[in-house]
């Protein structure tokens, strides 16, 4: 029996397996382990499963020389320095697929929320403002015959990208080796779907804001620091862009008193792109696969990269 450190409690089924096969043990804070915290927990343990709010780096793994296996509970692994454990022979595994489907459909719940300014005309019915019909008020943007920017075209890009043209939408996909200035000029909505790695940090920065529609919205469920949230701020301020409706940010938690969102015709929710009951019982199956392989010594079914 190997013994497992679980640093969040989950709830669903597929744990009972790893307890049955392993010594498992669960971080028992509502928030996560502070890297200190999270280094003491995980110094005996031969396998990991983390979330995306844990950092694993060298100090971590230093801490845990006993390390065989991690399961990082998100498709994501952007918290796990993969160089560092490939170099000390630790596989890492991640859950693809499961949460697609949930990813985009947050996605385009974003998108039309942004694209009819649903919070904006909730607000009004909810403040007393809704005095009458209005002929031209709270006018949007239709999607039929809009064009959306999917940048990133992965999984969870190419399922948006079939949910926006059942809207009618026109799509242009932006693969990492395509020039993305173009599809930004012409795009009403821009959706990322890009990990975030040296190369995306900050793709969306000043410069590309200002390449963007003066009508476009922007969306990002990816990750927030693939959008340098000063520039976007601005920009919204400006008028730059139309609107921006984020599931990812950066930081998070995003703290209330983060300029950002003091920003006009700003939606943001807290990462919650996977959370249906079905994607996070499918993640955790997955998490537990990969952690019983690669404790097992076997290759993960689902490896990181
Ligand atoms: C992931 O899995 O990377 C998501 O961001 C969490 O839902």
């Amino acid at each position: 029996m190997a013994r497992v450190f679980l640093s969040r409690e989950l709830p669903f089924a597929a744990i009972d397996r790893l307890r049955a096969a392993h010594d498992v043990d669960v971080w028992e804070g509502s928030l996560p382990p502070t890297p200190q915290q999270l280094r003491d927990c995980a110094a005996g343990a031969h396998g990991l499963l983390t979330m995306l709010t844990d950092r694993v780096d060298a100090d971590l793994l230093d801490a845990a020389p006993q390390l065989r296996a991690i399961a990082n509970f998100a498709v994501g692994s952007d918290n796990i320095d993969l160089d560092e454990t490939a170099r000390r022979g630790i596989p890492v595994g991640v859950t693809p697929d499961v949460l697609t489907g949930a990813t985009a459909d947050l996605t385009f719940a974003l998108i039309l929320a942004a694209a009819r300014r649903l919070p904006e005309a909730e607000r009004n019915v909810r403040t007393g403002g809704w005095l009458t019909w209005e002929p031209a008020g709270f006018l949007g943007l239709e999607l039929e015959g809009a064009t959306i920017a999917i940048v990133g075209a992965g999984r969870i890009g190419q399922a948006v990208a079939r949910r926006a043209r059942g809207f009618g939408m026109r799509v242009i996909e932006v693969r990492s080796k395509d020039p993305l200035a173009p599809a930004l000029r012409e795009a009403d909505v821009v959706s990322l779907h890009t990990p975030l790695t040296a190369k995306t940090r900050h793709l969306i920065d000043e410069q590309a804001l200002r390449q963007m529609k003066p009508t476009a919205i922007l969306v990002n469920t990816a990750r927030g620091g693939v959008v340098d949230h000063d520039a976007l701020g601005r920009a919204l301020h400006a008028g730059t862009i139309a609107a921006a409706a984020l599931d990812v940010t950066d930081p998070e938690p995003l703290p209330a008193s983060d300029p950002l969102l003091s920003a006009p015709n700003l939606i943001v929710l807290p990462h919650i792109g996977s959370a249906t009951h079905i994607a996070r019982e499918r993640m955790a199956e997955l998490a537990v696969q990969n952690l019983l392989a690669g404790l097992a010594g076997e290759p993960l079914p689902h490896p990181a990269r």
